[in-house]
């Protein structure tokens, strides 16, 4: 059977109205695909439109402010996705005179751009063959082959990019990759695949092994860790610390003056910590509450954070800056601290 004529005529009678469908601009599919590698599409499509509003063109985004870029991006998490889109568009606006570059090989160079990242752009913008490969792809290949190779080791990725490459329509490629992947995001879907009205059920080796939720097969699971944060809300008449994180999952986001540890501790404990040392020596220091926990669970992290209410008027931290609560509003900062502040009203 001809699996990507099938795959088309479906697309076009199921297909959703998405906003980066109706361009071939290489700088809107780059960040509408930079956007989708980390939310939903119902989530994304706002981010996308008010992303291409603020930053029309490559050059409007490498010369904007990195916490501007970061601000735009704020709960979309994963901002290491931001810098690089940042440093990408000052790469493309250098080296290439802030014109996409139209190879594959100098697309897959730039910062945050993967395998998949890569051919999507090259297919959708510039019509070259090459076959996209995310996790819908990954699903409707891995059941409609059978295949039972782990998709998450070197291994399996080269043999699934391979399976995607043998049933690409290579005169087709955008229209080819846009069908594989609604299809995988809509019908043969991880929990519910509609597998009564997939046109590939009688060819499908997964439906007809009645293996559909055996495959495909990933190799390991990943390890949660339990991570235990002791945010600092420290007050000095109307203003409050804030500084700018240096490394880790949330570079270049503002952020509170933190203890982290291993679970909670109280607060007599918490005063000998070296870190509390370290933020307070001799001040005086008024703990006047703790908040209730506040969760966020990342996909290897699964992060409880309280926040501890101090009031200390001669405190100074080095890295950190006093805020005067209406500004909050302005900086960059994570998904949690941004709830906290929203339920505080400096949000
Ligand atoms: N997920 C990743 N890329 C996508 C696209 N172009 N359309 C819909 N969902 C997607």
């Amino acid at each position: 059977m001809n699996v990507s004529l099938n795959l088309v005529k479906w697309y076009n009678k199921n297909k959703r109205e998405l906003p980066w469908r109706h361009t071939d601009n290489p700088y809107f599919i780059w960040l509408s695909e930079i956007i989708l590698q980390q939310t939903r599409v119902s989530y994304g499509i706002k981010y996308y439109l008010e992303f291409i509003r603020t930053f029309p063109t490559i050059d409007s985004l490498a010369n904007a402010d990195e916490d501007h870029v970061l601000k735009m991006w704020q709960g979309l998490g994963y901002y290491s996705r931001a810098r690089n889109l940042h440093k990408a568009a000052k790469k493309i606006q250098q080296n290439y005179s802030s014109k996409f570059p139209k190879q594959y090989e100098d697309i897959i160079s730039l910062q945050g751009v993967g395998p998949y990242t890569a051919a999507a752009i090259s297919s959708f913008a510039f019509k070259l063959p090459y076959a996209a490969v995310d996790g819908n792809v990954i699903r409707f290949i891995g059941r409609f082959f059978g295949e039972e190779a782990p998709y998450d080791t070197y291994q399996g990725r080269k043999i699934y990019q391979n399976l995607a490459n043998k049933i690409l329509d290579k005169d087709n490629s955008a229209e080819h990759n846009q069908a594989i992947i609604e299809f995988g995001a809509l019908l043969c879907t991880f929990r519910s695949p509609n597998c009564l009205e997939c046109p590939f059920s009688c060819n499908c080796v997964a439906y007809n092994t009645n293996s559909i939720y055996n495959l495909p097969v990933k190799s390991k699971q990943i390890k949660v860790k339990d991570k235990y944060i002791h945010y600092l809300f420290i007050q000095k008449s109307n203003s409050i610390l804030l500084g700018k994180r240096k490394f880790g999952i949330w570079k270049g986001l503002y952020d509170l003056p933190s203890i982290e540890l291993s679970s909670y501790i109280s607060e007599e404990s918490i005063s000998q910590t070296k870190e509390w040392e370290y933020f307070f020596k001799n001040n005086d220091v008024q703990i006047e509450f703790v908040s209730e926990e506040y969760q966020h669970k990342l996909s290897h992290q699964f992060i409880h954070a309280k926040f501890w209410h101090v009031k200390s008027d001669n405190v100074k931290i080095k890295g950190f800056v006093e805020v005067d609560k209406e500004d909050i509003i302005h900086y960059p900062v994570s998904v949690l601290l941004h709830k906290f502040f929203c339920e505080n009203n400096l949000n």
